[in-house]
């Protein structure tokens, strides 16, 4: 048995890649990184040119269909993800069962994995069948209807998990506004009465949607297509990437940075942090990514949305230690020689903080967007030439070899 264990590789050559640092599962048509050169783009735009011309929304179905739409592919797209905004209203019941201080991204993940129990439709087990065939309009509408559904349901499900946390009503999302502009209706995170949002904040966050749609395979987009490879519903399957993406390694990081930076306290306790990481006894949150090896291009979108959103709440008192370390990180050898620079999420937890969204709602700010990409991703990988082959990586087996069971009594 220990010889075959050892030849097991006989079928073929097995690579043991820790952390799938150069794995690839799929063949992907949606976003493409230059890690070296800080480079960023969605099905081939620039994520500079979008973030600057185009907005969340009409972003979203050039990655989930592949090209930018026409005027009435978007007039459409966007009734439809409005019109499936409202949840039922068992799904109030749902929100209201968690306890007073249950974490936002617990309820998040959780509502989405419950949003999969009203729609048999989208779950194959039930349908007892492979759903999606390419060319086949009706698997189609059945596909696009859970695109719109999760992406119109998305805001009003995290606004929900704000909402109950204060103990305040639910609000149906409204007519006329934009997705992002409804989002901050359902919130009225600041409790103002006749709320509108502020059309520079609406703006604002609807660019930090649109660079946080997609990243193609993140811990958190694997996570989902891992769980779909199943055939399993894209409720579940996102439930799934929700719970991945809010680790502090990935999504979780824009809140680690607000904590770490409230740590830090001032300027001069920068010089002490920074040897403390290099001690590894801290991690310098915001800083370091797996694929980039020089500045995130979206990290330079955030800082010039930050002066706009700061324009209009003013300077968020964390931001000259944020400046502080950032600037003694870029100086400092041990990450120079390890190519860390600043992520996506060193400075967005401070736009959030400035908009007055609590710290661990920050995480929700990225789920929201991020679903576009996942489902992008799991339409491509539904539709994929060959059909859908279930993920399923093999390991290298370390363990020992054959042993006899040993009765409890004659253990030693
Ligand atoms: N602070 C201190 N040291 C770091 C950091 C950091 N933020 N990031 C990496 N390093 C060090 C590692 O200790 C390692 O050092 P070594 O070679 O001496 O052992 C070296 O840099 C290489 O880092 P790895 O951990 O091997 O890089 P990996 O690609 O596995 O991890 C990750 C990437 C998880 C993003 C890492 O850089 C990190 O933990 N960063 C902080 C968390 C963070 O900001 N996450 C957000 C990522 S972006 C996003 O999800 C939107």
């Amino acid at each position: 048995a220990n010889e075959r264990e050892e030849n097991e590789t006989e079928r073929g050559l097995r690579i043991e890649d820790k952390g799938f640092l150069n794995t690839a599962v799929i063949r992907s048509q949606i976003t493409y990184i230059d890690g070296e050169a800080g480079v960023l783009r969605y099905r081939g735009y620039p994520i500079e040119q979008l973030a600057l011309h185009s907005n969340h929304l009409e972003t979203a179905y050039l990655l989930i269909y592949g090209n930018l739409p026409t005027k009435e592919q978007f007039a459409f797209f966007q009734s439809e993800v409005m019109r499936h905004g409202p949840t039922h209203a068992d799904s109030e019941q749902f929100f209201r069962s968690f306890r007073y201080d249950a974490h936002p991204m617990s309820m998040l993940t959780s509502a989405f994995a419950m949003l999969g129990s009203f729609y048999a439709e989208a779950n194959p087990s039930l349908q007892g069948q492979r759903l999606y065939t390419r060319g086949d309009k009706e698997s189609l509408a059945v596909m696009d209807r859970q695109i719109y559904r999760l992406i119109g349901k998305a805001t009003t499900l995290a606004a929900m998990a704000y909402r109950v946390r204060q103990g305040r009503d639910f609000v149906s999302p409204p007519a006329g506004l934009s997705y992002t502009g409804s989002f901050l209706y359902q919130m009225d995170h600041l409790g103002e009465e006749n709320y509108v949002p502020n059309p520079v904040l609406e703006k604002a966050l609807d660019v930090l949607f649109l660079i946080h749609a997609d990243h193609e395979l993140n811990a958190s987009c694997t996570t989902v297509l891992q769980t779909a490879s199943s055939l399993v519903d894209p409720y579940s399957a996102i439930a799934a990437g929700c719970a991945s993406l809010y680790g502090p390694l990935h999504g979780g990081a824009n809140e680690a940075v607000i904590r770490m930076l409230i740590s830090i306290g001032s300027p001069e306790n920068v010089p002490a942090f920074i040897e403390a990481v290099k001690r590894r006894e801290k991690t310098l949150s915001g800083f370091g990514h797996r694929v980039y090896k020089t500045s995130d291009p979206r990290s330079f979108i955030v800082r010039k949305t930050a002066d706009e959103v700061f324009k209009v709440t003013g300077k968020d008192e964390l931001l000259v230690t944020a400046m502080a370390l950032h600037d003694a990180a870029m100086k400092d050898e041990y990450f120079i020689s390890r190519k860390l620079a600043p992520n996506v999420d060193f400075c967005s937890g401070l736009i959030y903080r400035a908009m007055g969204f609590p710290m661990d709602f920050f995480p929700v700010l990225f789920v929201v967007p991020r679903v576009v990409g996942w489902l992008a991703h799991w339409r491509q990988m539904m539709l994929q030439d060959g059909g859908v082959k279930i993920w399923r990586p093999r390991q290298v087996y370390a363990g020992p070899g054959q042993r006899d069971f040993v009765p409890v009594d004659e253990r030693v």
